[in-house]
Order: structure tokens, then sequence, then C-alpha cells
């Protein structure tokens, strides 16, 4: 029996959904540092993961928006807490919501498996109304590894007691559709910013522009 394991931020929620809430404070580098809080906090993961030092990913994403605001001169402690509250708060995706809805419907198991720490994916989950659609919500804190390490993958498939080929797993990022085709899931690329492919020896099996259609790959 399939199951669909999804990414939390970007694929399910909307990691720009913070910034955006208070982008009157921050104009005109509002888009800016949401994209640079999100790429070092992405990259803090994986130098962390090399180095063999392990930091959760909610003490990454604060240092991450630590350096986004120095680099963009913003030094208001206020800003700083109302944009960390609000990363605890991001809004889901409309079609996530739906495609989560479609998928309990049909029986399907679903599953979150993330590098987000629990204690800011269970707010996240919880104020998106996500948190009755999903069957188990995974962070790699269990074994504090990041994605795209397999071992992470792995923990998708013990937890269900299924094998990899069973699991249909999607993300919006294309290193982490890469990682989960590469573990032998059956990875979708959620493409919603309609990028050029990436990651050529480890192609997803699919691709889509968001997750409207994700019932249709399930037999
Ligand atoms: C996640 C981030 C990295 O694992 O998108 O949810």
């Amino acid at each position: 029996m399939t199951v669909c394991l999804f990414d939390a931020y970007g694929t399910l929620l909307d990691v720009h959904s913070a910034v955006a809430r208070h982008a009157d404070l921050l104009e005109p580098e509002a888009g800016a540092i949401s994209s640079l809080w999100r790429s070092k906090q992405l990259e803090y993961s994986w130098v962390h993961a090399l180095m063999g030092h392990h930091r959760d990913f909610w003490t990454l994403t604060q240092r991450a928006l630590d350096h986004a605001l120095m680099v963009y001169g913003v030094r208001d402690e206020m800003i700083r807490d109302e944009l960390l509250q609000a990363y605890l708060n991001l809004e889901p995706y409309p079609d996530a919501v739906t495609c989560l809805q479609e998928l309990k419907e049909r029986g399907i198991r679903t599953a979150i498996l993330s590098n987000g720490a629990p204690e800011m994916l269970e707010p996240a989950v919880r104020t998106a109304g996500l948190s009755d659609l999903l069957d188990a919500v995974l962070s790699i804190e269990e074994i504090g590894i990041y994605k795209p390490d397999p071992r992470v993958y792995q923990m998708g498939c013990d937890h269900f007691s299924v094998s990899p080929g069973s699991v249909v797993f999607l993300s919006s990022n294309p290193w982490d559709a890469a990682g989960a085709a590469s573990f032998g899931f059956r990875a979708t690329w959620v493409n919603r910013g309609g990028i050029p492919q990436e990651y050529p020896d480890s192609p997803p099996l699919d691709e889509l522009e968001d997750l409207d259609a994700v019932a249709e790959l399930i037999d």
C-alpha cells in the first residue's frame, strides 16, 4: 500500500509567508531578506552536517535570520522576534490542504519527513490546520542527520514498515527530490518556481507544478 511522504518547508508550508506578513517593515528588501534567510538556513544545515557538528534546524533558522537581517542592516529586535514567531505559524499552500484532504479521503497514509525540529514543526503544522490530515510528523531530530542523507529517507520506511518503492515522496526542493530519488523513493519534484531541472544523476520520477494532481500519481 502506497504511503505519501511530504517535505514540510516550501512544499506544504510557504516559507516566504513569514516575511510577507511583515513586508511593510522590511521593504524594499523584503524578498531578498526572505530568500537569503532560506538559503542560509539550508546552507548551515549541510555545513554543520559535513563538519560533524549537528545543530537543530530551529537554531539554524534563527542564525540564518540574524545573518540575513545583518546583511540588510535591520537591527530591530522586535522585527526579529515577529519574524521568528511568524515562522512558527507559516501559511500552508492551499493546494497542500486540498491534497492532504483528498489523500485522507482515499485512505492513503501520509506524513511529513522534515529537517525541521519538533518544536518548530508542531506549532507550524497545528496552526496551518494540517494535524488531523497527517498520520505522522517525522523530524530528522530523531536521528540528528539532515536530508538528503539516505538514513533520513530510511526513517520514513521504518515508520510505516514499507519498502522505498511503496513511498511517493513529494518535495519542492530539488536537492530533496534528488536525495529521495537516489534513495529509491518514487520521488516527485513539486516545481513551484518553474525552475530548470537539476541533479541529472538522480532525476525525479515525476514533476508537478503544485500538489493539485498528487492523487493521480497513486494507484
Ligand atoms: C524540510 C525543509 C528543509 O525538510 O524543506 O522540511
